[in-house]
């Protein structure tokens, strides 16, 4: 009897695990790939396909040729880390705590203790559940750590990810060698500067009592001398050793290049794709490849210097229209296309403040006003929006409605078979029925427009009306006078005496007037009243969906800790190469 209840056992067991496995596969069939691309500071006016004759992106053209463009993409905000935050989580970055309510408005280090908090469910770990395998390669710039230098509590692998090779942080222009800061520039200044009236005034002092002409004793000046060391190091190792704490790259939990060098950087991550994309060509994979292209410093590569027409902005970026083409052709070779979702984007609008030596070192954003960091303005955050799917999505296909980075999250979700989370505000919506075909219209009634924690205006695209209204209630103060950025300080504010405030606010319609040039009025346009009245009930709907959450971008939460630096070799020694350490690299994985 025992025997026999053993037997039917093992075999149901087997039975089901059979079962399962066909089925299992069976389903997996139906999955597609998932490749996003994201481009960091990219402007939507760099590309040929959205209108640029000069910069050549055959590559990308080809994507949105062999695809859908979408021509109303919209960032969540206007800097890296809460639109990354956003596309994340398809929740405005102010669901999460990750939106600032200070000057710094991304994560500035790696040792800062902010970042994409433990409870947020990323569309990577949905697509996990559902059987992908899931990669990010590339920029991250959402935290690492939490309390101390190896609990990885914001890092990649803790929010869904099977395999993180890249940038825990950002590029900046510190890692490369020679180029002016970009990190606080102005703080540092000002400390270099207090440095130098420090040093020399106990020089001075020190002098004056060795030629006995100063009645100090020797212990306050070994006391001011303490203090001055304490004020220089406080300079000197955030700041003076950027490039080593920050130019890292991580391969999974484990530090393996500090700093980096960026070409080869650019190489290894491109490589790395490829290498992803075979591993895992017999099952769903989901790769999220996230450049750290167009940022400052410019490319250096040899293979693409001088050969744009327009500097080395244009070199870079048509280095980044190569290194698609070179990923979507491994795609291709490996006769993944009819069974792979390709989505390119750009993490929010072009840095139009970006100057260096002269030269403009930051993106076009064609007609739209404005730019990187202003969240109000077109400029800032509408961005290229590309997919392709050959065989389900209509070639040469153009969407004009309002969509945001936020709807991925939803619309992966959908073609992996996973459910949304259901306890929290998800702000993306589906895009299949867009994208299909099958509707022609947004689900995105209002999109509200953050800049940090502040919201700058609301989108208003009414049902039964092609009209696309903005309000804009903040706008930044630019600088100089009569130009369009604030050059002054190389980035404009989101609040304080850097911003206007704006009642009733400024009114456009941008399906007709995308570049926001001309103000509605109660003269010039019959509904004005009802369309600001729409808005500001549109506005106080959303303030009651908000609730209080940890400050991820506190002050406690984005300065430099020590404790929390990820390092290779040992702590404050951090230093090493991949290439010192090939041999025992053997990669199983
Ligand atoms: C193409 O891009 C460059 C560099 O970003 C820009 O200066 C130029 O104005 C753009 N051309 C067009 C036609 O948009
Ligand atoms: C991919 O789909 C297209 C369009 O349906 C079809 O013409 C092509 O033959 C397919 N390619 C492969 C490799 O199945
Ligand atoms: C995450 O935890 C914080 C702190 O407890 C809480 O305020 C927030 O609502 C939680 N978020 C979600 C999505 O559950």
């Amino acid at each position: 009897m025992d025997c026999f209840v053993i037997h039917w056992r093992f075999l149901t067991a087997v039975l089901s695990c059979c079962l399962l496995i066909s089925g299992g596969s069976a389903e997996n069939d139906s999955k597609p790939n998932i490749l996003l691309i994201m481009a960091d500071d990219l402007g939507i006016g760099d590309l040929g396909c959205y209108g640029n004759d000069t910069i050549r992106t055959p590559n990308i053209d080809r994507l949105a040729k062999e695809g859908v463009k979408l021509t109303q993409h919209i960032s969540a905000a206007a800097f890296c880390t809460p639109s990354r935050t956003a596309f994340m989580t398809s929740r405005y970055p102010i669901r999460s705590g990750m939106a600032s309510e200070s000057s710094v408005p991304v994560i500035l280090w790696n040792a800062a203790s902010g970042g994409l908090p433990n409870n947020e469910t990323t569309f990577a770990k949905i697509l996990q559940k559902q059987g992908y395998t899931t990669g990010l390669i590339g920029k991250w710039h959402l935290g690492v750590n939490c309390e101390n230098r190896t609990d990885h509590c914001h890092h990649p692998l803790y929010h869904g990810f099977d395999y993180f090779y890249g940038l825990p942080y950002t590029l900046v222009s510190d890692c490369r060698p020679g180029l002016p800061s970009e990190i606080m520039p102005k703080l540092q200044d000002e400390l270099l500067f207090l440095n130098q009236v420090i040093g020399l005034g106990l020089l001075s002092l020190i002098l004056g009592r060795l030629a006995g002409l100063l009645p100090v004793g020797w212990k306050v000046i070994g006391l001011l001398s303490f203090c001055g060391t304490l004020c220089f190091l406080s300079w000197y190792i955030p700041f003076g050793l950027f490039r080593q704490w920050n130019c890292i790259i991580m391969k999974n939990n484990d530090v393996i290049e500090q700093p980096f060098e960026i070409e080869e950087a650019s190489n290894d991550l491109l490589q790395e794709a490829i290498n992803f994309i075979e591993r895992n060509k017999e099952r769903p994979f989901l790769l999220y490849f996230s450049f750290m292209h167009v940022h400052t410093p410019l490319s250096e590569d040899k293979r693409f210097a001088g050969k744009s027409k327009y500097g080395q902005y244009g070199d870079t970026v048509e280095e980044m229209d190569w290194i698609i083409g070179e990923i979507t052709d491994s795609i291709k070779r490996l006769s993944l296309e009819n069974k792979t979702l390709v989505y390119f984007t750009s993490d929010h609008g072009g840095h139009l403040e970006s100057r260096q030596m002269g030269k403009q070192t930051g993106g076009w954003n064609g007609v739209y006003k404005g730019g990187k960091g202003m969240a109000g303005w077109e400029g800032g955050i509408r961005v290229p929006g590309i997919f392709k799917w050959p065989g389900v999505f209509q070639a040469e296909t153009t969407i004009n409605e309002p969509t945001s980075l936020m709807d991925i999250y939803p619309t992966v979700v959908s073609l992996a078979g996973g459910t949304l989370p259901e306890d929290r505000t998800i702000d993306g919506r589906n895009l299949m029925p867009l994208l299909l075909g099958r509707t022609h219209r947004s689900e995105h009634e209002f999109m509200f427009h953050y800049c940090g924690s502040y919201l700058h205006a609301v989108r208003w695209h009414p049902k039964n009306s092609d009209a696309v209204y903005k309000a804009h209630y903040v706008t930044p103060i630019f600088s100089p006078e009569g130009a369009v950025g604030c050059y002054n300080t190389r980035y404009c504010m989101c609040y304080g005496p850097g911003v206007m405030h704006h009642d009733p606010p400024l009114l456009f319609d941008i399906s007709v007037d995308p570049s926001e040039m001309h103000v509605l009025s109660p003269q010039t346009e019959p509904k004005y009243y009802n369309i600001i009245k729409q808005l500001q009930a549109a506005v106080e709907e959303h303030n009651n969906t908000l609730t209080d959450v940890p400050k991820q971008m506190s002050f406690y939460n984005v300065i430099w800790k020590p404790w929390l630096q990820p390092c290779c070799g040992t702590f404050p020694f951090c230093s090493c190469s991949k290439n010192s350490e090939m041999h025992s690299a053997d990669d199983p994985n």
